[in-house]
């Protein structure tokens, strides 16, 4: 069911990357566990846009291990394949973009400079990383380079910084604009803040303005597509990028592009339709992951944000959230009431990641200088670990 809402709407020209047009100016943020192949599709049926892939590390790439190369599968209608990488030495980076380009498995790369899980940021990478400006410059000019020897464009994802005393996004915007990336996104948060707390809109409208030649990608807290236009009112950017909005909410792609079509449909999907979503995301992650077991332990984790804010009872949502089989996930959505409507404010708003602020874990010294000593050089040589992150 759709409905109109007489809130605030926006025209936004398509966001230009490289020879790509994303004719509508929305990405879906590359989210480890979530933006499989399945996922991506499930949101793409729903509204246009760029579509990102789980990251996936360098190292494993280059390694060629099964679980990376399930990672940059696309399907066949995907027509910009795009790929998140994630690496911390410019060489293993450099070829984990060759290989991309050579073997002609991507249309579009980001790198992942937003990390802030530990065992990342422990070994200088993720979030950690733009603090060093000569590593961070080796590795955005090396994967440029790269790229650009078969016109794909490199986007770079990062933070605002460390933490408030230690910001990078200014410098590192810039280094990556004078590298040649096609564009650059920032999260409004600091590695220490996790995904706590409210993403800082001013710091994205900063680098906005500080980086008038380039296209700006701003991230962080959008749950609407209200947001979504607030934000591109506030901060300039050019484009917005999704993530915890969509967890559960497929269809927020579609209320995106109507929004910045200047139309002001939105979908408020009832029971029944949010039952059907759940079913084809569950077949779906059967035909990515090739198998039921993998795929319902996936489907499990969307259940509480698909079904927020819906008359659902406790004990059919302990079994959602256990489900073994995709016959006995028909049994139990069978369930539901297939009357039972959209539920207003209580299906919207905040979902998924949250968490408490926390010193960010770095290497010893990390924030005496700007540039790796020989200590921290050895320690990023051997940091391209098999990792996945956030
Ligand atoms: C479950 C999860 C996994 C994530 N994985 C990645 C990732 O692989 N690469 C990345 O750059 N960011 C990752 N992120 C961060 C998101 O891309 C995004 O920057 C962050 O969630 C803030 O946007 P949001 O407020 O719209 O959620 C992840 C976030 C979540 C919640």
């Amino acid at each position: 069911m759709t409905v109109s809402s007489p809130e605030l709407k926006l025209e936004l020209p398509p966001l230009q990357l490289g020879p790509i047009t994303v004719d509508t100016p929305v990405i879906l943020a590359p989210m480890a566990g979530i933006t499989n192949k399945a996922f991506r599709r499930l949101c793409r049926e729903y509204g246009g846009g760029l579509y990102v892939s789980e990251m996936v590390t360098s190292r494993a790439l280059v390694e060629r291990s099964p679980e990376s190369l399930r990672i940059i599968e696309h399907d066949d209608d995907e027509l910009v394949r795009s790929v998140q990488l994630y690496g911390v030495d410019p060489v293993t980076v450099g070829a984990a973009v060759r290989i991309l380009v050579e073997e002609d498995r991507a249309d579009h790369i980001d790198l992942n400079f937003g990390c802030p899980v530990p065992k990342v940021t422990r070994k200088g990478g993720g979030s950690a990383l733009p603090w060093k400006l000569d590593l961070f410059t080796a590795i955005v000019q090396t994967a440029v380079k790269e790229a650009s020897r078969g016109n794909i464009p490199l986007t770079i994802k990062m933070r605002k910084g460390i933490d408030e005393d230690h910001l990078t996004f200014l410098e590192a915007g810039r280094i990556a604009r004078d590298s040649g990336v096609a564009a650059v996104a920032l999260h409004g948060r600091t590695a220490s803040q996790f995904y706590s707390g409210k993403a800082d809109w001013n710091a994205i409208a900063e680098l906005r303005e500080a980086l008038p030649d380039v296209p700006v990608l701003g991230n962080g807290d959008i749950w609407s597509a209200e947001d979504a236009i607030a934000m591109v009112r506030q901060t300039g950017v050019d484009g917005v990028v999704i993530g915890r909005g969509c967890q559960g909410r497929p269809w927020l792609f579609g209320d995106l592009q109507a929004a910045f079509e200047g139309s002001d449909t939105r979908h408020r999907p009832g029971l029944k339709e949010v039952s059907d979503s759940v079913y084809r995301h569950a077949e779906l992650l059967v035909e990515t992951f090739g198998g039921e077991m993998m795929a319902l332990r996936d489907i499990r984790k969307h259940m509480a944000w698909y079904f927020k804010g819906y008359v659902v009872g406790g004990d059919l949502r302990a079994q959602l959230a256990t489900v073994p089989t995709l016959a006995v996930l028909r049994e139990l959505l069978d369930q539901l009431d297939p009357e039972a409507p959209y539920p207003g404010v209580d299906a919207e708003g905040p979902r998924g990641r949250a968490g408490s602020p926390k010193k960010t874990a770095l290497p010893e010294n990390w924030l005496e200088s700007r540039e790796l000593n020989a200590a921290q050089k050895s320690i990023i040589s051997a940091a391209e670990l098999n990792i996945s992150g956030g």
